[in-house]
């Protein structure tokens, strides 16, 4: 469902698409809507060769782990239908960023397709990338359902009564997904099952995606949703207002470490000291096996610009030339995390063999 904005499935009528491919005369086209416009501006991002690619996921004009995989597959996509070279195409498009696995999932997904079919010609091998591509498309809005009704019924045994507050970070909807998202898919079903009391929404510095795209997200779902600046999450905590923390993952290691958005690690800490469940919601694409531990996870850092300018290039909030600390993301030790829920199920508790059961079906998540 890859747009669900397109369709207004919730909410006040049409929306773009979050992401698309178009074949025009000019030749093909991936057009994305533009994330870093939003929620002031709905405008497409149009993308006709893979360093325009490039350049929006860096510019998180498409983000979010599971979009930038299946941005990854459609950008390899891109450049064989182009009859650009595919191989140099799919390292430049792994390698855009660093922290989501996804990312290097999808390119590699939607090349091995094209290197498939190669000996039958480069159109041949070309329509392979694409269908890749659409398929990891379709099958992450499969997952996105069935994470959502997994999720929910998690939430459903650990909080058993009427309803929950539940506290999310950064962007995890259909923003970031071929279906409704990861953990924001979560609250949405147990909105629509009359469940969810209040969204605390992070407003996940320094890009805002939480307060840009969540509250975005969630009014137009019609969602009772709040929002609160990152430092507030803990007197929310001792005020006894959270129930449930859901987040997403860039990158789950073979051992259950979370990297998810930087702000997601002292949630971790908060509700464990405050006996709050800390979900990580993330299709079985974002678990990567051969990162062993949450050491082993490169995190991002971005350009000090976005601490001490902010979003929409304002006024500068710090002196001239201070230095930023700014890393995009987090890592969160899996005995903080009381359950990954995944497209099969939810693991809890969280271990390495648990972990391992993703990959080959033997594990306590069974076959899906
Ligand atoms: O830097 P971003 O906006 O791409 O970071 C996104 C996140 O951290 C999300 O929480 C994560 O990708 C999970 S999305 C399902």
């Amino acid at each position: 469902m890859a747009d669900q904005y397109a369709r207004g499935r919730d909410g006040d009528g049409s929306r773009l698409p979050v992401l698309r491919w178009d074949e025009t005369a000019e030749g093909p086209r991936l057009v994305l809507l533009d994330q870093t416009r939003l929620p002031g501006e709905e405008t497409e991002a149009v993308c006709a060769d893979v360093p325009a690619v490039v350049a929006a996921i860096r510019s998180l004009a498409v983000r979010g782990a599971p979009l930038l995989g299946i941005t990854g597959a459609y950008g390899v996509a891109l450049a064989a239908v182009r009859g650009d070279d595919v191989e140099s195409a799919a390292v430049v498009l792994a390698g855009a960023r660093p922290t989501a696995v996804n990312l290097g999932y999808g390119a590699r997904l939607a090349l091995a397709a094209y290197r498939a079919e190669a000996v039958h010609g480069a159109e041949r091998a070309a329509s392979a990338a694409l269908a890749a591509a659409r398929e990891l498309h379709r099958g992450d809005a499969e997952a996105s359902d069935r994470m959502a009704a997994h999720g929910l019924a998690l939430l459903d045994e650990l909080l058993p009564g009427d309803g929950y507050r539940v506290l999310t970070h950064c962007n995890t909807g259909a923003l970031v997904s071929g279906g409704e998202g990861t953990a924001f898919a979560v609250a949405l079903a147990a909105h629509r099952a009359g469940r969810l009391r209040r969204l605390w929404v992070d407003e996940t510095r320094p890009l805002l995606q939480g307060a840009r795209l969540t509250a975005w997200e969630a009014a137009r779902s019609g969602m009772p949703y709040t929002l609160l600046t990152d430092n507030a999450a803990g007197s929310l905590f001792a005020a006894g207002e959270v129930d449930a923390v859901l987040i997403g993952a860039d990158r789950i290691a073979a051992d259950g470490a979370v990297a998810n958005k930087v702000g997601s690690y002292p949630l971790a800490v908060l509700a464990r000291y405050h006996h709050v469940p800390f979900i990580v919601v993330a299709p079985t694409t974002t678990v990567d096996p051969d990162t062993p531990d949450g050491a082993a996870i490169e995190v991002e850092r971005r350009d000090a610009d976005e601490v001490t300018r902010g979003t929409g290039g304002g006024r500068p909030v710090a002196p001239e030339g201070t230095e930023a600390y700014n890393p995009a993301f987090d890592v969160t030790p899996p005995e903080l995390v009381t359950a990954i829920v995944t497209e099969r199920g939810a693991l809890s508790p969280v271990t390495g063999g648990g972990m391992a059961g993703l990959w080959d079906g033997t594990g306590p998540l069974g076959a899906g």
